[in-house]
């Protein structure tokens, strides 16, 4: 079974409370939501492989450690997910990024995938697959499908996000137990408009100023 982890940081708390604000702006909002995803890439990228290396510093020789085995992949799903990228690659600015474009049916709230353009080398990938809100988990779902369905593993899946619903978190648990899930905050419920409580609005209108 994959984990799911709350990243209780006090920075990453602090923020997250500052953008929840219906008051703040795009740009403040775009901003913190880069640093969070810098501060979440930290700890989702905490059990990644090491192996010893042999280097010469000016004083010795020593054995150290490096990063091995995958390469990262970033998978933002469109549009909301952009926003979380540039906090990522921050940390890990040799991530190739792949892109998942879905968009949510306003009647239905199913999502529907309408873009996929993915680096050659996806299936050799560790994938880090971003979208602020895990609302119902539809996204993140088709998401995961559309990766397996070009022959990624879920082993190799880890899914970030700042909100997270216990509707959602418990839907893609469920269906791809293998799948590590991060958020910044576990929220209460869903309403009935498919709105994360309290949640912070729509993400990708907040990120980009539209309505
Ligand atoms: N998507 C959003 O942007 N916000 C929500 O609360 C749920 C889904």
């Amino acid at each position: 079974m994959g984990k799911f982890e709350v990243i209780d940081h006090p920075l990453i708390q602090h923020k997250l409370t500052m953008i929840r604000d219906k008051n703040v702006g795009t740009k403040f909002f775009r901003e913190t939501v880069k640093e969070i995803s810098t501060l979440m890439a930290y700890e989702v990228a905490r059990d990644m492989p090491l192996k010893d290396v042999e280097i010469e510093t000016p004083i010795a020789k020593t054995t150290q450690k490096e990063l091995a085995g995958k390469k990262v992949a970033i998978i933002p799903i469109l549009r909301a997910g952009l926003g979380m990228v540039d906090g990522m690659t921050n940390l890990i600015p040799a991530a190739k990024i792949g892109f998942i474009g879905m968009y949510r049916d306003e009647e239905t709230l199913k999502p529907h995938e309408y873009f996929v353009k993915l680096p050659n080398d996806i299936t050799e990938r560790q994938l880090f697959i971003v979208d602020p809100m895990l609302a119902t988990g539809g996204s993140a779902m088709m998401a995961i499908e559309a990766l397996k369905k070009r022959g990624c593993q879920e082993k190799n899946m880890k899914f970030a996000c700042l909100v997270a619903a216990p509707e959602g978190v418990k839907a893609v648990r469920d269906a791809y137990p293998d799948v590590d899930l991060y958020a910044a905050g576990l929220d209460d419920h869903l309403n009935e408009d498919g709105y994360i409580v309290p949640g912070l609005g729509d993400a990708g209108d907040r990120l980009f100023g539209t309505k």
